[in-house]
């Protein structure tokens, strides 16, 4: 049986992650820290808790991280840990650098020194790519990497500490470039939660309005069940290397207003308003992801379209409110 350690297993990746390595047969252990609401903590994944093994670690805490590691032996180690909000990203600098940076500094060093047969995979981001864009209007891996957050820079520290390891070392290190990824598991301040929520939430008489910042980026939104999937077929490519994972479909947070209040027979034009509060220091404008290359090599597509993705948020707010 294959043995796989998910840092990050309570988060969105990381418990789909978990349900689709389980289905795979795998022996799945998950890292979770002690967190004050312990009962919130593993939200996602108390319904299959039984069929994994938790243990209590930090990212930040190289001994427990090394001890955890030494106890399971994985065959696979997938770092899906991080501070991923990128507009609170500037409020903790310091600490979002040592989280999603060095502390992947560390487990390089742990896999180099102990265990240089683990196949390791890194949750790398779009927001590396800060407002660089080709000029097909595409991002891809040859595209300059200008990040515009601390979120961004911190992400950027770590892929490219991966590139060298790998480089250097000569080790199974790989990463995933992903663009943004839902689901009814994200957190309720990424956008596609905040505004499907509030829009149920009005829907229902239980509020007036919807306060946003900027409505006029683009993001490419795909679902977060496919891409688990790609994170595992990165793994398991022979050569481990960098990859984008991405719908290559693009529209505004106003396109995803629009599609939400109209689902539920609403004018977003009626409830949203705009709050400098929500707009951040600096804006990513435009994410679109050429992951072609991921497609042909790995033989993946998202299968689960926007409209779906959108449906599926909002059904389970109309059940949750
Ligand atoms: N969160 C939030 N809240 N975003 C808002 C709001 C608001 O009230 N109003 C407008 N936006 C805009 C943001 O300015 C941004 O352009 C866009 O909505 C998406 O914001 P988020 O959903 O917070 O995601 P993100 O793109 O910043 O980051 C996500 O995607 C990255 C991949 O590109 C996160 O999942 C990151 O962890 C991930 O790496």
């Amino acid at each position: 049986m294959n043995k796989a350690l998910i840092l990050g297993i309570s988060g969105q990746d990381g418990s789909y992650l978990a349900e689709h390595l389980l289905d795979l047969n795998y022996e799945v252990h998950g890292v979770i820290r002690r967190h004050s609401f312990s009962e919130n903590q593993t939200s996602r994944i108390e319904h299959f808790r039984k069929n994994l093994t938790c243990h209590y670690g930090d990212i930040l805490d190289y001994g427990s991280i090394f001890n955890i590691i030494n106890q399971t032996r994985p065959d696979e180690i997938y770092n899906l840990a991080s501070m991923s909000h990128v507009a609170i990203s500037s409020h903790i600098p310091n600490f979002t650098i040592q989280v999603n940076g060095l502390a992947v500094l560390n487990l390089l060093e742990i896999i180099r020194l102990n265990f240089p047969k683990i196949k390791f995979y890194q949750a790398s981001s779009s927001e590396m790519f800060g407002n660089s864009i080709d000029s097909d209007k595409y991002q891809r891996l040859s595209t300059p990497m200008n990040p515009v957050s601390p979120y961004g820079c911190s992400k950027l520290l770590a892929y490219n500490l991966v590139r060298h390891y790998r480089n250097s070392y000569k080790l199974h290190l790989c990463s995933g470039v992903l663009f943004n990824h839902e689901s009814p598991r994200r957190g309720v301040n990424f956008v596609t939660q905040k505004i499907t929520k509030r829009a149920v939430e009005i829907k229902k008489g239980k509020e007036k309005e919807l306060i946003l910042g900027n409505l006029d980026a683009y993001r490419d939104w795909g679902h977060a069940i496919d891409y688990v999937k790609a994170i595992k077929k990165i793994v398991d490519y022979d050569e481990s290397k960098d990859w984008i994972v991405s719908t290559e479909i693009t529209r505004s947070i106003r396109d995803l207003c629009k599609y939400t209040f109209n689902k539920l027979n609403l004018n977003y034009e009626d409830f949203v308003k705009q709050d400098q509060k929500f707009v951040r220091k600096e804006e990513l404008e435009f994410l679109r992801g050429d992951s072609s290359k991921t497609r042909k090599l790995l033989n993946w597509k998202p299968e689960i379209s926007f409209e779906e993705m959108i449906d599926e948020m909002i059904d389970c707010w109309m059940k949750k409110i």
